[in-house]
């Protein structure tokens, strides 16, 4: 964090419902008032295993440099309110194994500043490249990691909540069911399944698996960098993973906090919702492209949505579908510690590479830092035939 020159912390901007402060979020929290927040949402820096260009703290050193932080959160927030961190894993520098970091930060939230995990979520990014290349592509011994941790975490048991403001469209099967009925039958796993589920409640419960791409290629906040020779933040987020917990944890004129705001993704959303915010970032150039967010007045309602678009929904492969019960090569005996394979870019890998959307360049960049950077090869390796 030592980059930037440290200010006292200014107003930067202020719009009808919230505010961003240029400086460092940890002199702000200690301006404001205690049992003042109803949400903190936010997505720290992460423990990354390499420096990154807004100053990530290594893994190691994250518990440390997040204390304060943790202290002040807990302060600020009302009893009702709940703590959202979206956080990225990290690996080993040059090993295929994974940091703990983030799962200390949740025990150490816990154990240590009394916080409540009120529930663990996880965002599926579908778009995420396969990396670490050299763990992922060339020596494949690891899947992809395509994951983040959200943890909610609230001061008490009882955060303010209600799952009907996130609620989903019934899938396809589901609305099936819903038009042909359901015999009340025993499952599997010994539920009684009564009629009782076939009841219509117009949508559906979400899971803590939230699937949301981001491949932000054409808002108005890149147009307005692209327009200023802005460099847009490289580590955002998309508006709809803010939103579903603003939506779920908040009414409107509640206030929501984001300490670590980056473009202000929280803060546009937030003024869409109608809920006060503050948005803290350390970073001035950062700003400056977040200032395209709020140019225009927020559009208070949206455009409809075909629900019967397949483009809203991803289909997961369940697991197996290629497995014919024989496995062609044995395994490594060494774990891949030799790198055997030569790695191989197709034409069409080159081609889906250099679609992809580079707001993705935080988790692409996400390889091991003393391995040999190699090109994506996809190699299908399957045990038959598929043709
Ligand atoms: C992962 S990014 C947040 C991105 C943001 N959610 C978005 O979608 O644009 C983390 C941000 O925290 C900022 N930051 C790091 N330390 C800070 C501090 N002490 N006070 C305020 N901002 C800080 C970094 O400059 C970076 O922009």
């Amino acid at each position: 964090m030592d980059r930037f020159q440290l200010h006292e912390p200014r107003l930067f901007y202020e719009t009808a419902h919230g505010r961003i402060i240029l400086g460092d979020s940890l002199a702000v929290l200690s301006t404001v008032d205690t049992s003042s927040v109803d949400l903190i949402m936010t997505s720290p820096p992460f423990g990354l295993v390499r420096q990154k260009e807004y100053g990530n703290v290594e893994a190691d050193k994250y518990l440390e440099w997040f204390k304060p932080f943790a202290a002040q959160f807990h302060r600020v927030l009302k009893e009702s309110g709940s703590l959202v961190v979206d956080i990225g894993g990290a690996w080993t520098p040059g090993l295929p194994t994974r940091s703990l970091y983030h799962f200390k930060l949740a025990i150490m939230l816990c154990e240590e500043f009394g916080f409540h995990l009120a529930q663990d979520f996880y965002w599926w990014n579908p778009s995420r490249l396969p990396t670490p290349a050299e763990w992922v592509t060339v020596r494949r011994i690891r899947v992809k990691d395509a994951v983040n941790l959200v943890w909610w975490l609230s001061k008490t048991p009882w955060p303010k909540a209600s799952n009907r403001r996130v609620l989903q469209p019934y899938s396809p099967s589901m609305r099936e069911l819903l038009v042909k009925g359901y015999k009340a039958k025993r499952r599997p796993s010994g539920h009684e399944i009564s009629t009782k589920f076939v009841f219509d409640n117009g949508a559906a419960i979400p899971p803590n698996l939230i699937a949301l791409p981001n491949t932000e290629s054409n808002s108005a906040y890149l147009r307005y960098c692209q327009e200023r020779g802005i460099k847009p933040h490289p580590a955002r987020y998309p508006a709809e993973l803010p939103e579903f917990f603003i939506r779920m944890l908040t009414d409107p004129g509640d206030h929501v906090f984001d300490p670590f705001a980056g473009s202000c993704v929280t803060g546009e959303v937030a003024e869409r919702l109608k809920r006060r915010w503050t948005c803290c970032e350390i970073n001035e150039e950062y700003l400056l492209g977040a200032l395209g967010r709020f140019e225009r007045p927020p559009a208070t309602t949206r455009e409809s949505v075909d629900l019967d678009d397949d483009a809203n929904y991803y289909r997961l492969p369940r697991p197996g579908l290629l497995w014919n019960g024989e496995e062609a090569e044995p395994l490594p005996a060494d774990g891949g510690r030799e790198r055997r394979f030569t790695p191989r870019l197709l034409p069409e890998d080159e081609e889906a590479a250099g679609e992809r959307e580079p707001a993705d360049a935080e988790y692409a960049e996400e390889s091991p830092s003393d391995v040999p950077a190699v090109p994506l090869a996809y190699q299908p390796n399957l045990p038959f035939d598929l043709s």
